[in-house]
């Protein structure tokens, strides 16, 4: 990979135009959104994206999310049904993420969708990404911006120490509020779950009024990309302990004395904004063990859970 000077953009209007020229010439920006930091490319443009799959060290197969301003802009991608314009109509914008038939008209890349005929989009719901999509008026193809297989960035921090001198530029546009990525729903054949998110399950299965099929049962989709170990930080990870044992650092959940904490309160949505900073924590820390507190499978602890059963499997 060639090395690359990465400037630094400010949120706001001057920024956003600049960082939107580095797009329009074929460029790689980092850009918050209300789930985590994505690393944005033009998605019309091949040579783009095959920089973008090098920057991020990420295996081909794997296909990109494109984000979008709004529905009527996602229409010229996509076919939409019944069930998923509810469901964009309910949850966009915000960290919903529809898997739809791509348009043969859409001048999507290929190496976007992996060479599938279907295109995973959202129209996210943050400020600064709203401000960087106006500036450039075109789809924006972005995967977390973290190095393949390590921690997704919810700081500015965050990105800066994993992608300085992979990228062009970084837009600092302060914390992410949700914290875990977006939620990912295919509607056909049947509507089904293909990544836990942002945005409760129970959230999205009370909007359609009938339950997600999970990915990989019957007559289910599935997403090429999930790996089964991801998320990882530098130490082993031991999930559902009670307590941390002799050389283990805990990351605690709830009342308990643990060295970092996602929420001393029992709060889901604080530990889903604070689990990624919190692995980042650790390999400061420079923990070699950690044991993770027990958290409800319920509302985000689904997300939460599923991000920490991937940083506990075998690497
Ligand atoms: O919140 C998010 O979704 C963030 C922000 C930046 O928007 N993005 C993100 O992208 O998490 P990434 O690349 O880390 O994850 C994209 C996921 C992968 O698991 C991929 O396999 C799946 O989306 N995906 C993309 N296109 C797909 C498709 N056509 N069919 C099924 N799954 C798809
Ligand atoms: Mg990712």
């Amino acid at each position: 990979m060639k090395k690359v000077t990465t400037r630094t953009f400010a949120a706001n209007d001057a920024g956003f135009t600049a960082s939107a020229a580095v797009l329009a010439a074929g460029g790689l920006i980092a850009f918050p959104t209300e789930t985590v930091y994505g690393l944005g490319v033009d998605a019309r443009n091949t040579e783009a994206v095959a920089r973008l799959y090098d920057a991020k060290g990420r295996p081909s197969f794997n296909p990109l999310i494109v984000h979008v301003a709004s529905l009527a802009q996602a229409e010229a991608f996509v076919e939409f049904d019944e069930v998923s314009k509810g469901l964009a109509q309910a949850f966009w914008p915000g960290a919903l993420t529809l898997v739809l038939p791509l348009r043969a008209d859409s001048g999507i890349s290929r190496l976007v969708t992996a060479g599938l005929d279907s295109l995973a989009i959202r129209v996210p719901d943050h400020a600064v990404a709203r401000g960087l999509m106006g500036a450039f008026a075109g789809p924006i193809a972005a995967p977390s911006a973290n190095p393949s297989g390590q921690i997704s960035p919810t700081k500015f921090a965050h990105v800066a120490d994993q992608m300085t001198g992979r990228i062009d530029g970084i837009i600092d546009g302060g914390d992410c509020g949700v914290g875990l990525e977006s939620t990912i729903v295919a509607t056909q054949p049947v509507p089904t779950l293909l990544r836990a998110g942002g945005i409760p399950t129970e959230a999205i299965e009370a909007a359609l009024g009938s339950p997600l099929v999970r990915a990989g049962e019957t007559g289910a989709p599935s997403s090429p990309g999930q790996l089964a170990s991801h998320y990882a930080p530098n130490g082993t990870v031991r999930l559902n302990a009670e307590n941390a044992e002799q050389g283990e650092t805990l990351l605690g959940f709830g009342a308990v004395d643990a060295a970092v904490n996602l929420s001393p309160s029992g709060d889901l949505v604080e530990a889903a904004a604070r689990l990624f900073d919190a692995l980042h924590q650790l390999n400061a820390l420079g923990a070699q063990r950690i044991a993770v507190s027990p958290i409800p499978e319920r509302g985000l602890g689904r997300a939460i859970n599923d991000r920490l059963r991937r940083a506990a499997a075998p690497r």
